[in-house]
């Protein structure tokens, strides 16, 4: 069974590969960037359970973004932790130099790696020939934003854990090109030694909310809004979007109000009520999903994320009625760590979230996952871990929300889903 589940993701680097090839160094026309999955995405085949094993950290990472923990955790050593799946290209400095930037929902600062960099692995930035570079002075502003930024001689400087890696960067800003348009005095972190498996390949811009983040660097072009669709895992085309702005934006699309936590001021939550099986509402206490400002506790929506992860009660409730509604003369052992598997071709059942005023209702697509020759398929969630600081935090992951445009207006504290294919 594990065999099949290998060839899936082998499958998959594959195609990945495919991605790589295509040379155009082109942004696409307008306020639209062509979001792919990442060329340099891991080596080795995982299983399906070493991928929820990595959402298990990336758990444990987006809780430790928590107001009062320092430290970011990881489980593991292992060098895939929270390497954030899709890339997007980025123009840095002036003339614009190409790079091809991990996009994350989770994370907030930018992080490029710069010439000479210690342990990069692939194309780096080069601030020399830049016109428009320039360090960032320790003292300044926008050093204090980053939290354990310090002072070398003149220079900001941070050290930063990301997955298995530790990063050392300088603190610097420059033009940042996306899509057409262009951001001047952006600030990232120009990365000098990159430790460890994880820090994506040529750098990561963050989407995430806090004040070093895309949006928030850019809310002049951009007014804290974009939107984005994750193209599917099995798709051989593979290009999603990112776009930026409230241009272009999807006029008529259910919303929820976008939630924002302080004690996780990155994330992006929303208020997820209850959950339909089938057109049936599962029990869920209330209590289980409720969103608390004071604990963290809520419903995160995170692109670099891969499964769902519900808190224990409401992935009970939902694995018990799918499973009452499966019956059980084709039921499989579980594969990997999802614990719901059948083992002939299978006709589900619908399964709905339901946000405050906003039902979404998935496909098969986004909810089973099949081994390659299509024998065993899985309900493709988890129950989130109970203890601790990731209790109460259910996240939803990018292969629920493949082939939707996910719509962030922060600017009117709105989140947005609709259904679109865009593999
Ligand atoms: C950051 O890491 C570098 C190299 O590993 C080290 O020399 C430096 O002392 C560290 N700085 C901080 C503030 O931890
Ligand atoms: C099959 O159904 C029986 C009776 O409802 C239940 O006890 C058992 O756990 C089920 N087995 C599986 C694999 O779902
Ligand atoms: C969502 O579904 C529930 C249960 O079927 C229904 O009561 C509710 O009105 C729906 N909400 C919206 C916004 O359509």
């Amino acid at each position: 069974m594990m065999k099949e589940a290998l060839l899936l993701i082998s499958f998959l680097v594959i195609l990945v590969g495919v991605a790589g090839a295509e040379e155009s160094p082109d942004f696409s026309p307008g306020n639209d960037l062509k979001i792919f999955y990442s060329p340099f995405r891991r080596k080795e085949s995982p299983s399906w359970n070493q991928m929820l094993t990595e959402d298990k950290s990336r758990m444990e990472f987006l809780s430790s973004l928590a107001v009062g923990s320092s430290v970011v955790r990881v489980a593991s050593g292992r060098g895939v932790t929270q390497n954030p799946t899709y890339v997007v290209r980025a123009g840095i400095g002036t003339p614009p130099q190409t790079l091809l930037v991990a996009v994350d929902t989770g994370n907030d600062a930018a992080w490029i790696p710069c010439s000479g960099c210690d342990g990069c692995s692939s194309a780096t930035f080069a601030p020399s020939v830049s016109s428009t570079f320039k360090p960032t002075r320790c003292g300044s502003p926008q050093c204090a934003l980053l939290p354990k930024a310090s002072c070398g001689g003149d220079a900001c400087r941070f050290n930063v854990t990301y997955g298995s890696s530790d990063i050392v960067a300088t603190v610097a800003e420059d033009t940042v090109a996306l899509a057409g348009d262009s951001i001047s005095g952006y600030t990232f972190g120009c990365v000098k030694k990159a430790a460890g498996g994880s820090f994506p390949a040529q750098g990561l811009l963050g989407l995430g909310r806090g004040p070093l983040s895309l949006i928030s660097q850019s809310t002049g072009i951009y007014k804290s809004t974009f939107s984005y669709c994750l193209p599917s895992f099995k798709s051989v085309s593979f290009s999603g979007s990112l776009r930026l702005g409230p241009a272009g934006q999807p006029k008529r699309i259910k919303t929820t109000p976008l939630l924002r936590n302080p004690r996780r001021s990155s994330l992006y939550y929303a208020d997820l009520v209850g959950i339909k099986v089938g057109g049936r509402i599962v029990d869920i206490p209330a209590s289980a999903l409720a969103f608390n400002p004071v604990s963290g506790a809520g419903t995160v929506i995170d692109s670099g994320t891969v499964f769902t992860t519900l808190v224990q009660p409401a992935y009970a409730a939902v694995r018990d009625e799918f499973r009452r509604r499966m019956g059980n003369s084709t039921a499989a052992s579980s594969l990997g760590g999802f614990d719901t598997c059948y083992a002939a071709p299978i006709v589900v059942p619908t399964i709905t979230f339901m946000f405050a005023g906003m039902n979404v209702t998935l496909p098969q697509e986004n909810f089973i996952i099949h081994s390659t020759a299509g024998r065993i398929s899985c309900l493709a969630m988890a129950a989130a871990g109970e203890n601790g600081i990731n209790a109460g935090v259910s996240v939803i992951g990018s292969f629920q929300q493949q082939n939707h445009r996910i719509l962030i207006d922060a600017a009117n504290s709105k989140l947005g889903v609709a259904r679109e294919l865009c593999s």
